[in-house]
């Protein structure tokens, strides 16, 4: 098995920083109003029970907090946390070694999960179910099976893509939550919070305009703020201001909506390769010499979000507000397609 910790899969510079900027307990935890409420009961029935919390699946794009919520689970359960990945455990008898050196009550995380190869998985269903598993002991026509009782324990899975996960692996979840991008207040929240941590001063107008423009994200909030922190500390100022705020987002390359250069490309795509769709998302993905995976999950779930993209069943169509944003002339709906 590779070796995990607590950044894999998604290790990337500046995650130093964001590991202190991780609210620890559900009080700090920012926004998701409906995620935190049903999650503090669960929590609190399982304490008085003295139970593991039941099997929990975080669902959402990017960035929007399920480690840092994963972690604050185990917190509140006052239980270790054991941290792994979907493309981490290669074969079934890594998984069989995690499982049996769990403590009673642990919290098993499993990032990305919908990426857990199908032998594994299968050692996950008896695991999470029955609290047993199956191991084969001895070779060739020696070999037998037997059976090995698991402790209690909590599987907090998290997955960019529901859609992904095969049924049995979702039917074992008792608790689902979806994550939902974040609303400029909270962002700004997010914002002041980590400007505090981090010891820089800035106005509120500036934290409103780096919230306004953060795609409803707080890594991507987070991450923001560190580079305007830099234009304005490398032009001599003190504070973050609305005006370098506006200033460092512009050369970022980071719209009025929020999008970055990636996101406009694929509008920009979808508009002037394709008429403005539909499209399918691999045909897309490869006009931009992008991965279809990353245009699905890290890109299209906030252009849907705005009203940009449309999901139709023969591919991805532009709205209007799209051909607005980028300055385009709408297509007349009454004439009819040019064919080649
Ligand atoms: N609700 C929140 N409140 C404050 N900060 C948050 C919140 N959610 C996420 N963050 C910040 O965003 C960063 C990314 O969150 P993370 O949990 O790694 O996202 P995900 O696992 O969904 O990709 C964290 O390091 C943390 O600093
Ligand atoms: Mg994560």
């Amino acid at each position: 098995m590779r070796p995990t910790d607590e950044l894999s899969p998604e290790r990337q510079p500046g995650d130093g920083v964001e590991l202190s900027l991780r609210p620890r307990r559900l009080g700090e935890f920012i926004g998701q109003e409906s995620i935190k409420d049903n999650l503090a009961v669960f929590l609190r029935a399982a304490r008085q029970r003295g139970e593991p919390l039941d099997h929990l699946l975080l669902y959402g794009p990017p960035g929007l907090g399920k480690t840092t919520l994963a972690h604050i689970v185990a917190t509140e359960m006052e239980a270790p946390i054991h941290v792994t990945s979907g493309p981490a455990i290669e074969r079934p008898g890594d998984l069989v070694g995690v499982l049996t050196n769990l403590e009673a009550g642990a919290v098993l995380f499993i990032d990305e999960i919908h990426r857990l190869a199908r032998p594994v998985e299968e050692i996950l269903y008896p695991a999470m179910e029955d609290q047993k598993v199956d191991i084969l002991v001895g070779k060739g026509p020696a070999a037998r099976s037997i059976r090995l009782d698991l402790p209690a324990f909590t599987v907090v899975g998290a997955t960019t893509r529901q859609g992904l996960l095969t049924g049995p692996l979702r039917d074992r979840f008792g608790i689902v939550l979806h994550f939902q991008f974040y609303g400029e207040d909270a962002l700004f929240e997010i914002l002041t919070r980590s400007a505090g941590i981090l010891g820089y001063s800035i106005e509120s107008d500036g934290a409103r305009e780096i919230a306004r423009r953060a795609r409803g994200t707080p890594r991507i909030a987070n991450r923001l703020l560190r580079r305007v922190r830099d234009f304005a500390q490398v032009e001599g100022r003190e504070v973050i201001a609305r005006d370098i705020a506006d200033h460092a987002l512009d050369r970022l390359e980071v719209d009025d909506l929020g999008l970055d250069r990636v996101d406009r490309a694929i509008l920009r795509t979808i508009i002037e390769k394709f008429r403005g769709g539909p499209v399918g998302v691999e045909t897309i993905a490869a006009a931009l010499g992008e991965d279809a995976g990353t245009v699905e999950d890290v890109y299209e779930p906030y252009l849907l979000q705005q009203g940009l993209l449309q999901r139709t069943p023969r591919g991805r169509q532009a709205t209007q507000r799209a051909y607005q944003h980028l300055n385009l002339t709408v297509p007349d709906p009454g004439e009819t397609p040019r064919l080649f």
